[in-house]
């Protein structure tokens, strides 16, 4: 099963931009470590970041047939983009949203996610830590979808 990370605006600059909320760590490193674990779960992974929203609308839309599960973090298009939101309902795909801070102890125009609702879950505020989370939940999620799919097929070949 396949499984496409999806990383928004400045997310490309992790390691340089303020340190002191995202820590040194940069985004290739986060995403070799996501790499390992991807390969220990027999998962496929493939890394996309753009710092345009259309792109990111593109990337969302190839996913369908493509992807069995998707893990966001849109950055700042999370609290604005109703285009990469309705994407995300539209292709029907497990998602996972992912933010290395705690949105909710920042400003309050981060409070307002405009993807959560359409989300299968949000995992925020634990660093780079975040991305692990959300390989383990995603690979939990598609474990169960895998199952109930064979229990189906093996209904319908009884029929
Ligand atoms: C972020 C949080 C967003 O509010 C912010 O615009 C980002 C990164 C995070 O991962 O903590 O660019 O998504």
């Amino acid at each position: 099963m396949k499984v496409t990370v999806i990383q928004g605006p400045n997310l490309n600059m992790l390691g340089l931009r303020e340190q002191n909320i995202y820590g040194p760590m940069k985004l290739e490193d986060i995403h070799e470590q996501m790499e390992v674990f991807a390969k220990q779960a027999n998962l496929e992974i493939e890394f996309f970041q753009s710092n345009l929203e259309g792109e990111i609308v593109d990337k969302i839309q190839e996913c369908m047939g493509d992807s069995d599960g998707i893990i966001l973090n849109a950055a700042a298009f999370t609290h604005t983009s109703i285009a990469i939101a309705d994407a995300i309902r539209a292709v029907q795909i497990p998602t996972i949203e992912v933010h290395i801070s705690n949105i909710y102890a920042r400003e309050e125009y981060r409070h307002k996610s405009m993807i959560a609702p359409y989300a299968a879950g949000q995992i925020t505020g634990f660093g780079p830590f975040s991305y692990h989370l959300a390989m383990v939940a995603m690979s939990q999620i598609l474990t169960e979808l895998h199952s109930m799919q064979q229990a189906q097929a093996a209904t319908d070949e009884q029929k």
